[in-house]
């Protein structure tokens, strides 16, 4: 079995610290260009790994991709629901070339995190929140979607099947994408005839290369990020390719993302290209109002509730781009990028620059948060689901 094993998948022998006799043939990874209903096959049998971390530099993570053990896959036809989903070792799927995700864009995606308690336990936050939004999209985008109760499961499963990808409590955290795409063929436009919701996971840190010092944004007048009646409040993937090219542009001119306008008036404030975005005005919060163009963040939700309850007034309207200049601070929210400071903001060759110091507001909201995420704050809004 092993000769076969190892001939069979290309991959990588890491050493784990404490070495068992089994634990490199555990640690073998099959991401690899096979597709998973192969590996699968050339895996078996692959038993949960018993070693309590993966052998990770945790100490440097940031946001790449780092292939955990297991992905989960649940298929449906159209018309009909999902049943039956099953966990496999991560690995390449088989798509039809016509598979309406690959010629229509007939696809969402979520990110959720998880968190190690320093007890040990594995805390979810808010998984129905993105089940929830999962279900929104796919209304919008013609797909049927898994239950809330499935996706939750879902998330759970995989969570505990990569549980030694799980970072070290204060290190990081499991960042988990479901996707949910139109996988079977389809040649004219119409929904595809067949759907597939997976999961894969992957350990993460800071999703900026600045790491949690302040961004520099850029307002790009030139390309938008969504239209009225478009897609631009749900979490389909052909939100994500078209601002490439102002992400690129503005990173090589040296700012570390881009903040869209509308696309009607090119007046009022949208989203970065990753995250919502708040400002400060003495106790006031301001936050663009999700009015179909701007996505409606978890993060951005909960950061609503958490200010509220510590006495700030916050306000959900159209902002314009002017009242960035009267701005003392100004910070983005997502799952990936948490509670990012802003440092300055670049609108039409004038530079606007904010307050970022340890007593600034996104620095306790921050730390609330992520306190509550981790289990080292109570949690009064019941937000958190622990799960081993
Ligand atoms: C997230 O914050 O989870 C997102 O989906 C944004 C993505 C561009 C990383």
């Amino acid at each position: 079995m092993i000769s076969r094993f190892l001939s069979g998948v290309r991959g990588t022998i890491l050493s784990p610290r404490n070495s068992s006799p089994l634990s490199k043939f555990r640690d073998f990874y099959c991401y690899t260009s096979q597709a998973a209903s192969s590996l699968q096959q050339a895996c078996e049998p692959f038993p949960y790994s018993e070693d309590e971390y993966a052998y990770v530099d945790w100490d440097n993570l940031g946001f790449g991709l780092m292939p955990t053990d297991y992905m989960y896959v649940m298929k449906c036809s159209e018309n009909d629901r999902y049943k039956e989903g099953k966990i496999s070792r991560y690995g390449n799927i088989e798509l039809s070339p016509s598979a309406g995700v690959l010629n229509y864009g007939q696809g969402l995606f979520e990110g959720l995190k998880a968190y190690r308690k320093e007890s040990g336990g594995l805390l979810l936050f808010r998984p129905d929140q993105n089940a929830m939004r999962m279900k929104f999209g796919a209304e919008r985008m013609c797909m049927p979607a898994p239950s809330v109760d499935q996706f939750i499961d879902a998330v759970k499963q995989i969570t505990v099947a990569n549980k030694r990808w799980v970072p070290p409590p204060g290190k990081g955290s499991l960042y988990i994408r479901p996707l949910l795409m139109g996988s079977g063929p389809i040649l004219g436009l119409a929904p595809a005839p067949e759907y597939m919701f997976l999961i894969y996971a992957s350990p993460v840190r800071n999703y900026f290369k600045e790491g949690s010092a302040p961004l520099n944004l850029y307002v790009d007048d030139e390309y938008d990020r969504a239209s009225r009646g478009g897609a631009g409040g749900v979490k389909t993937i052909t939100n994500y390719a078209p601002v490439l090219k102002a992400i690129m542009s503005a990173k090589g001119r040296g700012f570390s993302d881009v903040l869209y306008l509308d696309s009607m008036n090119k007046k009022y404030l949208e989203e970065v290209s990753s995250c919502n975005i708040f400002l400060v005005k003495d106790k006031v919060i301001s936050t663009p109002a999700t009015n179909g163009t701007i996505l409606s963040g978890v993060t951005r939700k909960s950061i609503i509730e958490i200010a509220r309850d510590l006495g700030y007034q916050v306000e959900e309207r159209a902002i314009p781009v002017e009242e960035l200049m009267y701005a003392d601070e100004v910070f983005c929210t997502g799952t990936a990028v948490v509670v990012a400071p802003v440092g300055s903001i670049t609108y039409k060759d004038k530079k606007v620059e904010f307050r970022t110091d340890a007593e600034a507001l996104s620095r306790k909201l921050y730390n609330t948060l992520v306190g509550i995420q981790m289990g080292v704050i109570e949690d009064k809004f019941g937000w958190t689901v622990e799960i081993e």
